[in-house]
């Protein structure tokens, strides 16, 4: 017979459109995964991410970093909150503030990222820009542990997006973003189980 896999807990920190949230929350819902999606939490109240929490019906929590007269004012507040919830896996979706190293260590390789380039190519912000206006002929996303660097942890998974002659910036981005929607989910179930 097989084991039933026990309840895992995420939570999913977002900064913008969250589509990488979203559809993460799908792929949980659709699969019927024993992962609960506990809260959204974001610096900001703009994000399109919330929009999508409500739809959804998942919580979501603002902790909005400009209130804040300083980035570790800021990061204090939201370490503050996530002591307050327990959770299995910390998942970074476009999240835009760099965590700080004490918040990196306590939760030492319970924290994932996405980034859209093969890592360590084109680490840092306007990944796919710069992949594209570099001329390169692949990139692609990576995901990873989170660690006191930018875009620096060791790598879970990876996987390739072919440049074509064709492609514009816009459906380099695209293509991308299919991606990251596809592989996001699977590191995450590699990492939880
Ligand atoms: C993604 O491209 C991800 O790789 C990067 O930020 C973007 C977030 O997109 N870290 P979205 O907010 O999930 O749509």
């Amino acid at each position: 017979m097989k084991k039933q896999q026990e309840n895992k807990n995420i939570i999913i920190l977002a900064s913008g459109n969250g589509s990488n949230f979203e559809a993460i929350v799908n792929h949980i819902r659709q699969e019927n995964l024993p992962i609960t999606v506990e809260m959204l939490v974001t610096n900001n109240p703009e994000a399109f991410a919330i929009i999508r929490a409500e739809r959804l019906g998942i919580p979501f929590k603002i902790i909005d970093s400009r209130k804040f007269r300083s980035r570790s004012e800021y990061n204090r507040a939201l370490d503050e909150f996530l002591s307050l919830i327990e959770f299995d896996l910390m998942v970074l979706a476009g999240y835009m503030m760099i965590l700080p190293a004490f918040i990196v260590r306590k939760y030492w390789r319970r924290i994932v990222n996405i980034h859209p380039s093969l890592l360590p190519a084109f680490p840092g912000l306007h990944a796919i820009e710069k992949a594209f206006e570099y001329g390169v002929k692949v990139t692609g996303v990576t995901v990873h542990f989170v660690d006191e660097g930018v875009d620096t942890g060791p790598i879970i998974s990876q996987e390739c997006v072919k440049i074509d002659k064709n492609d514009t910036l816009k459906t380099l981005e695209e293509k991308i973003h299919r991606v990251e929607h596809k592989i996001y989910i699977e590191a995450i179930k590699k990492v939880l189980f």
